[in-house]
């Protein structure tokens, strides 16, 4: 069976930055008292131009230079959101027309929130092994930005936009890039703590409702558990001790969840990649832009482990080994 590896990735912000001092102008908040309790010191804010597919389809762009493989070669294209541009159809339908990727290719959505890319890439990793395609793009997506209440401060300094994007193919020969494995989950009776309570089909439609809402302390103690119970179980599925791990990339949702994680797995701070202090939470973006930058900044060498480990609304969880 063909190896497929994650051979390419990209990614795009906004160039609109905004400090926690321009927040503290907006809500009352402090910079001291979001840097100590999230480790966040600024985010960057779309543009009315800049949508979830713009951002989407510029990630998408670079990963598939950096990858080396043409839009026509793709023939699977998921997006991970939460902030579609529309209800329909698919992000990735509008992607798909913007970047040239051919009819030959399935085209769709899929929405695990702060969870999303690491459900989207073991779908790909799945349809790809099934040997029926050759080439994915998976991308992270948001424009958090448009579902944020600007006047409720629990939760608006915590959120930013932007995306990220990586091309799997088969392996190059000689190299040991491949996926070595996977763990979804949800955690049953825990939505209410993290939601968007309208805007679908649910008769709550209130112009309140629009908005994310959170009960912030029962989430961080959930996400804490979540991951590092994922992040155990998949070394442990695959006989894989923590310290073989040459990177680990969380979910960036606040600094304090991130040391948390690395105390419980005793590994060092240093093996993780953070940049949750220059983007906040970017929920399915927040992985693959983190990624990039990894493998951007030499983080991340040819044979390496990397483990991604996300939690999010739902609240769902998840883990996924890659060797580079
Ligand atoms: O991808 C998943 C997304 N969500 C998360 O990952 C969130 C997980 N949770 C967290 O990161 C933390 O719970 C928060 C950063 C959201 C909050 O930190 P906390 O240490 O749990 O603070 P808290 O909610 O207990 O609030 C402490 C105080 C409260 O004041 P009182 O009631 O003690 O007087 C809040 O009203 O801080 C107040 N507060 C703020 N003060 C200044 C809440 N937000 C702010 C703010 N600026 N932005």
């Amino acid at each position: 069976m063909t190896a497929h590896a994650i051979i390419g990735s990209g990614s795009f912000t906004p160039t609109r930055v905004v400090t926690n001092e321009d927040m503290s102008r907006i809500v009352d908040t402090s910079d001291e008292w979001i840097v100590t309790r999230t480790g966040i010191r600024e985010r960057r804010l779309a543009s009315e131009t800049e949508s979830t597919s713009y951002m989407a389809a510029a990630a998408a762009s670079a990963a598939l230079i950096d990858a080396g493989v043409k839009a026509e070669q793709i023939d699977l294209l998921i997006i991970a959101t939460f902030t579609p541009d529309l209800p329909m159809p698919a992000t990735a339908c509008l992607v798909q027309t913007m970047i040239g990727i051919p009819s030959k290719a399935a085209c769709f959505d899929i929405n695990a929130a702060c969870t999303g890319f690491v459900y989207a890439l073991d779908t790909a990793w799945a349809m790809l092994a099934s040997g029926r395609y050759q080439h994915a793009v998976v991308i992270g997506a948001e424009k958090i930005s448009s579902l944020i209440n600007w006047n409720d401060r629990t939760t608006c300094v915590l959120f930013g936009d932007g995306a990220g994007a990586v091309v799997i193919g088969p392996a190059p020969s000689g190299s040991t890039g491949r996926f070595i494995g996977s763990k979804l989950g949800a955690i049953p009776g825990t939505s209410a703590v993290l939601m968007v309570p309208g805007g679908g089909s649910s008769p709550v439609q209130t112009d309140a409702a629009r908005f994310i809402t959170m009960k912030g302390k029962e989430v961080f103690k959930l996400a804490v558990r979540a991951m590092d119970d994922v992040a155990r179980d998949i070394l442990a599925a695959h006989g894989i001790a923590a310290d073989d791990v040459a990177c680990i990339i969380p979910h960036q949702a606040n600094r304090r969840i991130i040391d948390a994680i690395a105390q419980y797995l005793e590994v060092p701070i240093e093996r993780f990649f953070i940049n949750v202090d220059r983007y906040g939470n970017t929920s399915a973006a927040s992985i693959p832009i983190a990624l990039d930058e990894a493998r951007r900044a030499g983080r991340i060498k040819s044979g390496d482990l990397v483990l991604l480990v996300a939690f999010g609304a739902g609240l769902t969880y998840g883990a996924t080994l890659v060797r580079f």
